[in-house]
């Protein structure tokens, strides 16, 4: 009789330490015997020439016992995910308010900050290059003149470009042309727990590291090379996860606390303050995006130019892939015959930018979804029509997009949204509704070999699985522990999953780009189908040894070739639909989110419970980003320091209805048809929820986030409706007609172009 795991909202393994305060997070851990203290030393200003750095006062310190600079680092001294252009200690020059210059070891945090204070830094600060595009004039300063150029300025990190068909010839034909000009800002992870953790030799000499992060075998492979360690000489422990988000992906504060553990013998223990963490880790790209849209009367997409500039900040991180997945996200999930994207990331001295839920693809989302939506009004069509006329054909080959399951996502986030009307205007405030469509590549695209190792040791009593897979609050190690269980035909709870430490559990790769669930799951799969098979030509369960049997296997996902390449770039996608309906105050701006209907093609649900926090969260995350976070950089140095100052969302805040509709059209290639949902869930919301501003107001707002400032301004610069007026009251509640409606009043000349 097979068991149903997969499929069941089972209670997640991991919730009840959490719930009641249990879990250990690096913060909580037990401080060893002898454990020091370290400060990082940041550099105080965006840009500086470093001529000197000396421990100063630092060292008649009470309690001092270290001040670490460069010349103690012995390897490389640089690291970075996708380059290795940031170093570990600073040299001879800053390029970010996060670089670290010196860390300073005592016997208790008081000394350590007292000695961070006091040491001396001789440096020449320079003007601060901040702006994407002024880096990349000729007169620009060249932040990394070592590195080989790669596009038309040394400051240009990554160029991209997709060329289909004859674009301009199209759009210069084409009878609707629409034109914007967008813009996204930083955004600041916000994840609950700051980074710690503890490094410290074991009895063989090997460094550990007890701390949180995406990827602890990179964090490692990083350490390695920037500390000159064999990689076999370091280890990481993973604590519980207070969140990541991409702002894991990352190292944070690994190298400095290995390097202290090893200059010093001791174990060693560093917690950075909220304040720090906002200063020590990267943001979400900030982008400009100009688009071109050209369409036939019927609303048919004919041609579509994007240009995209992104802001790197000091140091490379991942840009060049979030670049790469914006320019290949840029039509959205649209058959469009005729396209030139162009894209460029570019250094400057403003934070760095890194991985975060979504990865490119936010910023791209939202600029064409504006698109689609100002074509929609231009043509008076239903904003989920002009979306289905634009469907691509019947998916040739797996691991395409396959219209059906967009055209599912569309039609129930509709039918469910239609159920029930928007209110009437009153006193200031004016109701609308909007639509939005995504997609979101599913694992590492682009050519890279996306992989990761399950080891599965079935007893008599039941099965552990092993796997490096880091559950950061999403639910991966339940995910998998379902699919251990479905595939070995045993109950869940006999099922033990083990993903925390370096030296037991085999590399899962990282917990990003929606990857654990479809390449994770499937390599748990393969495993346990072999376990499985193993016990039958053993006859049975009760025929296995003592210790019980051990497998092993690596799952690697379908091959793709960089963007550049002729071929399929992703190997997988989830999509997904999001209907926002919203109020705004129209003598203030303030707009706030009433509801929230989000359909996600999930491939297949592994746990609805899961399923439907992976939707609310991406979903308020994105309310967030689209009306009323804010992270703010002056000069190169970030104004925002403080979890309250982000303005994230709270409870308060949060859409009270969210709807979470999943559709399951199985992925080829995912376990049990699953695919990864972990970042679509936030893309579609923010188009849907400024396409609901203008439907309440007939202001598009092309810059997020929409504060009451900027719609404020789209309200005046729209050549505003009567305000006095109520535009939106509509007998019949209908949202469509009023979007055709604003569009004859509003856009007589259809001024957008
Ligand atoms: Mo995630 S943004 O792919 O670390």
């Amino acid at each position: 009789m097979a068991r149903q795991a997969v499929g069941s909202g089972l209670q997640r393994t991991d919730g009840p330490a959490k719930v009641r305060g249990a879990a250990r997070y690096p913060q909580d851990l037990p401080v060893p015997e002898g454990c020091l203290y370290a400060v990082a030393v940041r550099a105080p200003v965006p840009h500086a020439r470093v001529h000197g750095i000396r421990p100063g006062g630092a060292l008649s310190v009470p309690g001092v016992r270290r001040v670490l600079t460069w010349r103690d680092v012995r390897g490389s001294n640089r690291y970075g995910l996708m380059e290795p252009d940031q170093p570990v200690l600073a040299e001879d020059r800053v390029l970010t308010v996060s670089d670290v210059v010196a860390l300073v070891v005592a016997d208790s945090e008081r000394s350590a900050r007292e000695g961070a204070r006091r040491v001396r830094l001789d440096l020449t600060p320079l003007p601060a290059l901040t702006d994407p595009a002024r880096a990349c004039e000729p007169s620009a300063p060249v932040l990394h003149p070592e590195r080989p150029a790669v596009g038309p300025h040394p400051n240009v990190v990554a160029v991209e470009e997709v060329r289909q068909g004859d674009p301009e010839r199209v759009l210069a034909q084409a009878s609707i042309v629409i034109e914007g000009d967008y813009e996204t800002g930083w955004v600041e992870h916000a994840f609950l727990g700051p980074e710690a953790g503890i490094a410290a030799a074991d009895g063989s000499g090997r460094l550990t590291l007890w701390v949180a992060t995406q990827w602890p075998e990179e964090d490692l492979r990083q350490a390695a090379r920037a500390l000159g360690e064999p990689l076999e000489r370091l280890r990481i422990v993973q604590t519980a996860i207070g969140g990541a988000f991409g702002g894991r992906e990352d190292v944070s504060l690994q190298i400095l606390l290995l390097l202290a553990a090893r200059e010093t013998g001791a174990p060693v223990r560093m917690v950075w303050d909220r304040e720090e963490s906002i200063r020590g880790h990267g943001k979400r790209h900030p982008f400009r995006m100009r688009y071109r849209l050209g369409a036939d009367r019927d609303g048919r997409l004919l041609a579509v130019e994007a240009d995209l500039l992104a802001d790197a900040g000091g140091y490379a991180s991942t840009s060049a892939a979030v670049l790469a997945n914006a320019v290949s996200h840029a039509t959205g999930p649209y058959a469009v015959a005729h396209v030139l994207v162009r894209g460029r990331a570019v250094y400057t001295n403003n934070p760095v930018t890194c991985a975060f839920r979504g990865f490119g693809v936010n910023q791209v989302t939202f600029a064409m979804e504006q698109q689609m939506n100002r074509l929609a009004e231009r043509l008076g069509l239903h904003p989920a029509e002009v979306r289905r006329r634009n469907l691509p054909p019947t998916a040739q080959e797996p691991g395409a997009v396959d219209p059906q399951g967009l055209r599912e996502t569309l039609d129930r986030a509709v039918e469910r949204a239609e159920a029930a009307a928007l209110p009437p205007s009153r006193g200031p405030w004016r109701y609308g509704r909007g639509l939005a469509s995504a997609v979101k590549n599913v694992g590492y695209s682009f050519g890279f070999d996306d992989h990761a190792t399950a080891r599965v040791t079935l007893t008599q009593d039941g099965a552990v699985v092993r796997t490096g897979a880091a559950e950061v609050g999403q639910g991966v190690e339940m995910v998998l522990a379902q699919i251990a269980a479905q595939t070995l035909d045993l109950p869940p709870e006999r099922v033990r999953v083990e993903w925390q430490d370096t030296a037991a559990a085999p590399e899962a790769g990282s917990t990003s780009a929606s990857h654990q669930t479809f390449v994770t799951g499937n390599a748990v799969r393969l495993a346990c189908l072999r376990a499985r098979r193993t016990v039958e030509d053993l006859g049975g369960v009760d025929r296995l040894p003592p210790g019980g049997i051990t497998v092993i296997e690596t799952y690697h996902a379908p091959k793709t070739v960089p963007l550049r390449q002729r071929g399929r770039t992703h190997y997988a996608y989830s999509w997904s639909t999001c209907v926002a309906d919203v109020a705004v105050d129209v003598e203030t701006g303030r707009v706030r989110v009433l509801r929230l209907v989000e359909a996600v093609d999930a491939g297949r649900v592994i746990n609805p419970l899961l399923f439907a926090g992976q939707v609310e969260g991406g979903a308020v995350m994105a309310q967030g980003y689209a009306i009323q976070e804010r992270f703010e950089v002056r000069d190169g140095v970030p104004l925002t320091r403080s979890l309250g100052a982000c303005n994230i969302p709270t409870a308060v805040d949060a859409a009270p209805v969210i709807e979470t509709l999943a559709v399951e059209t199985p992925d080829p290639n995912g376990p049990y048809g699953a695919r990864g949902i972990g970042e679509v869930t936030m893309l579609p919301v923010v188009p849907a929820i400024t396409a609901a501003i203008h439907a309440a107001t007939g202001a598009w707002v092309d810059r997020i986030p929409a504060t009451p400032e900027r719609v404020l301004a789209a309200l005046e610069s729209s050549g505003a409706p009567d305000l006095g007026a109520a535009p939106n009251d509509r007998p019949d509640g209908s949202w469509i007609r009023h979007q055709a409606r604003t569009a004859q009043q509003e856009h007589p000349g259809g001024r957008r172009g």
